[in-house]
């Protein structure tokens, strides 16, 4: 069981004596005609709160002297009407109960009652500069204290952003969330697998789309993490291809890149195998290079390393390769870290090795030490969830070699940080060239 009342006691011990932090939950969207996107929680207020209806705001009071830290819930009320058409909603009073909060009152109380709640209070917490709306509110209920200076009520004179302190939190996983993180790689890679086992010529993207979203929800997962990437031939290269709509042929690879988000939490795992079951040599090089290349990246993952280190380790190994397989001219850099230094590479490679995971698949938290004056790149620590995502990609080019045209290929695996090094999350997935073309095409 998630702890949710420990995580908003420790953001308040971060916060100065009295100071308050109001954090709404993301709105509902309209799509087209009365049709919402399906709604999905704010990250941040869902991991402080567990609590996911829309229309909700959390209100954070610091403990003052002996006055200890408060949890205020403000959210729908319970409304017959829409529940017979929207479904249950707690209402306050059933939710401070069930969230442990300290009080919790209408949402459409929130600004009469939120100028009290700020009356006096020294310094304000809340995602600054970020959403119009609540710039707006909050300017609304400081204006409102401040009509009220005559009778010795001050507003806050501090504003803080909100974000970096939940950004922190939320970098350094606790065993809950890696559970879920667990269920939700070994959702995906079994998805993936059944993707591999139903592909063949012929077949569309989409087709291999479908098995993912399918075994993705038959799996109890809420949502793709993000929109699934299915692109076969040429489109591999093409980095954030979403169209899914060609027909696969022969003799090509299909990348995939696709994970499916759990309670919360994503999973972001890329595959690229030959649409017929059998690596091509010239495919087999690239593939079994840009595993090098991962397995290199995992081996420079452990507590104490700078977060920069996979990235530059999976680069060597990609770049070598470059220059070994004529991708790059050779003779024009004595070096690896020559071509590296010449940014020989960004044809072929143009985007990092990874990005932190967690309840965003671009994850939340700082990628450099900010404390230093020089930025260095943070140290990484256990519970820290990360993606290794090394790839490469050939385009057509005067000068590079004609059988790796259109070959694209990523293998992308999350681990997490432990003690002595980093555990993989997503090995459900098969990636050895020899599972792969033991099971594509055999019948999802
Ligand atoms: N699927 C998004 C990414 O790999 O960053
Ligand atoms: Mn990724
Ligand atoms: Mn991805």
């Amino acid at each position: 069981m998630t702890d949710y009342a420990a995580r908003r006691a420790r953001l308040a011990a971060q916060m100065p004596p009295g100071a308050v932090a109001v954090l709404p939950t993301a709105p509902e969207v309209l799509r087209n005609g009365d049709s919402d996107y399906p709604y999905r929680h704010d990250s941040n207020f869902h991991y402080l709160t567990g609590f996911g209806e829309p229309e909700s705001v959390l209100v954070l009071v610091a403990a003052l002297g002996d006055r200890p830290a408060r949890a205020i819930l403000f959210c729908r009320e319970k409304n017959r009407e829409r529940e017979i058409w929207d479904g249950y909603r707690y209402g306050p009073e059933a939710a401070r109960t069930a969230f442990g909060m300290d009080e919790a009152w209408p949402i459409a109380e929130l600004d009469t009652r939120l100028p009290d709640l700020l009356a006096n209070v020294p310094a304000l917490y809340y995602a600054t500069a970020s959403n119009a709306a609540l710039d707006a509110q909050v300017q609304g209920w400081i204006k409102a204290l401040r009509a009220r200076s005559r009778s010795g009520v001050t507003a806050p004179s501090a504003f803080h952003d909100l974000i970096p302190l939940l950004d922190e939190m939320r970098l350094i996983k606790d065993a809950d969330e890696l559970a879920t993180m667990q269920r939700a790689g070994d959702i995906s890679g079994r998805a993936h697998a059944r993707a591999m086992r139903a592909a063949r010529p012929g077949l569309h993207e989409y087709a291999l789309e479908a098995e993912l979203l399918y075994d993705f929800r038959r799996h109890g997962a809420q949502f793709p993490a993000y929109t699934p990437i299915v692109a076969s031939g040429p489109n591999a290269c093409v980095l954030h291809y979403n169209v899914n709509d060609r027909p696969m042929q022969d003799g090509e690879l299909v990348l995939i890149d696709a994970g499916c988000e759990l309670d919360g939490y994503a999973s972001d795992i890329t595959r690229t195998f030959p649409v017929n079951g059998r690596f091509s040599p010239a495919q087999r090089k690239l593939y079994e290079l840009v595993l090098a290349a991962q397995d290199a990246a995992f081996a420079a993952i452990a507590p104490g390393r700078p977060y920069s280190a996979f990235h530059e380790a999976a680069l060597r190994v990609l770049v070598q390769g470059m220059l070994d397989f004529k991708l790059i001219p050779a003779g024009r850099f004595a070096t690896v870290e020559d071509a590296i230094a010449a940014k020989a590479h960004v044809s072929f490679y143009m985007h990092g090795t990874g990005h932190w995971l967690g309840m965003d698949v671009h994850d939340a938290g700082a990628y450099r030490d900010l404390t230093h004056p020089d930025k260095p790149s943070r140290a990484l620590a256990p519970g820290m969830v990360l993606t290794v995502e090394p790839g490469i990609y050939v385009r057509p080019a005067e000068g590079v070699p004609e059988e790796y045209w259109h070959i694209g290929i990523r293998i992308e695996d999350d681990v997490v940080v432990t003690e002595d090094g980093c555990r993989i999350l997503t090995s459900a997935a098969p990636k050895a060239i020899e599972e792969i073309e033991a099971l594509v095409g055999t019948g999802a």
